[in-house]
């Protein structure tokens, strides 16, 4: 079957990685992928939010399955464009509904569909320009430091912890009467700070059954030790070694299935995966926030551990089959470090070409900001590679993997050098 990928990040190439080993893969396309992708599929340059575009594509190409890496197209709704499209209908497109997409594109729809279902959450209210002045009530109702999130999306910039009542009083209004994050920042989420470790949790579903993959942490600041700036993440490790079964039959009982069960009663179509993002507070898992995709970079130590033909997988989502296959998952732990551009995530300088890249034999290297310039390749992007190993344990597997990042290089590269310090 051919298959298309929509996206151009690590997580993309790690997910063509898995479809080109299936029996059932004739041809992949990526749009618009990146230079690693280039080698396991064709690259079709286009924008991921056309979908007269990507129709088009479709039909050309014969493809059968399409694969929604990042969450913009989902919000906007590509699910329910293919469904209603006589010539698409029937095309498995791995991506949730419109409505699903608000438990990402709207904290403060999350946050109510948390509330409906009793989900563990940190306490919260919602304000817009018609009751900002009751929020320094609220703010003062709570201990600092204070978390100010805007409602939509905004390239994961949106969510201000602040230690400060007064600069968090400031802030709100910068968000909501100054657009600080644009439109996404009309709707302000305040809510309680929690404290504890996080880890991500994805779920398959399709709307009726579902399936836990292997749980993953990742490291999202910038700086060692968790300091500095918010990036998309650099680096990530799976399974994640501080939960045991007693924790994540808490997941299970008190997250996974009343989200589940909230899919279903709110006639939500969900094709696809759900992203929780938790926080183990005291011993009980919380959750901090939706996506309703896959997580990069958790997805490059996530898919490298699925023994499964995930073409089989994804086909057998919305039939019986879906729940007679169980997954098959490697023991092996995985570990992955995020190679930047200095500068990432604010302003960096691209097209500095990359050595090393043929030099590889205990690790895996997935391309996330590359691009290919004749026979090199060149950076791209704020985040450039991934460099996933697997091994009996996570410390060996990071060994692996910072063992081949001195064969790597590029000018200004930037890595950290303590993933995995906390645990
Ligand atoms: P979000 O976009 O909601 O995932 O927030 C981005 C990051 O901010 C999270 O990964 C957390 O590290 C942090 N964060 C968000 N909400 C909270 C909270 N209520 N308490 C503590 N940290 C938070
Ligand atoms: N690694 C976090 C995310 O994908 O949002």
């Amino acid at each position: 079957m051919n298959i298309l990928v929509l996206g151009s990040g690590g997580r993309e190439h790690a997910v063509i990685s898995s479809f080109s080993k299936s029996k059932k893969c004739s041809k992949i396309y990526a749009l618009p992928g990146n230079g690693g992708t280039s080698i396991l599929a064709e690259n079709i340059k286009g924008d991921i939010n056309d979908f007269d575009f990507i129709k088009n594509l479709v039909i050309e190409k014969n493809i059968s399955m399409v694969f929604v890496g990042p969450e913009d197209p989902i919000v906007n709704g590509i699910y329910d464009y293919f469904k209603s499209s006589p010539n698409l209908k029937n095309i498995k497109i791995i991506a949730p509904s419109k409505l699903a997409g608000s438990l990402e594109g709207s904290k403060d729809f999350a946050k109510d569909f948390m509330e409906k279902y009793n989900i563990p959450t940190a306490r919260h209210k919602t304000f817009t320009a018609d009751n900002i002045n009751e929020a320094d009530t609220f703010l003062e109702s709570m201990t600092p430091p204070y978390v100010l999130k805007a409602d939509g999306l905004a390239a994961g910039k949106g969510v201000l912890i602040i230690s400060d009542l007064i600069e968090a009083k400031k802030e709100l209004r910068r968000m909501i009467l100054d657009e600080k994050f644009g439109t996404a920042s009309l709707k302000v989420v305040i809510e309680e700070f929690l404290e504890g470790i996080e880890l991500s949790c994805f779920v398959l579903t399709d709307g009726k059954n579902h399936k836990t993959l292997p749980f993953a942490k990742d490291y999202k600041k910038i700086g060692e030790g968790d300091k500095g700036l918010n990036t998309g993440g650099m680096g990530a490790i799976s399974p994640v070694p501080f939960l045991d079964d007693k924790f994540l039959s808490k997941i299970e009982n008190k997250i996974i299935k009343p989200t589940i069960k909230g899919i279903i009663n709110e006639k939500m179509d969900y094709f696809g995966f759900v992203f929780i993002g938790l926080i183990k507070v005291k011993d009980e898992p919380m959750v901090i926030e939706y996506n309703v995709r896959m997580g990069d970079p958790e997805t490059e130590v996530v898919f490298p551990r699925i023994n499964n033909d995930v073409i089989e997988l994804f086909d057998s989502m919305g039939t019986s089959n879906f729940n007679l296959i169980n997954l098959d998952i490697k023991p092996d732990h995985a570990a992955t470090i995020i190679l930047v551009s200095e500068g990432y995530p604010n302003e960096y300088e691209k097209e500095k070409p990359i050595k090393g890249l043929s030099d590889t034999k205990d690790t895996i290297i997935f391309h996330a900001g590359t691009k290919r310039r004749g026979k090199e390749y060149i950076t791209n992007g704020g985040r450039v590679l991934a460099v996933t190993s697997l091994a009996k344990n996570y410390l060996e597997a990071l060994k692996k993997s910072y063992n081949q990042i001195k064969k790597l290089g590029f000018a200004d590269m930037y890595y950290r050098k303590d993933i995995g310090f906390d645990l």
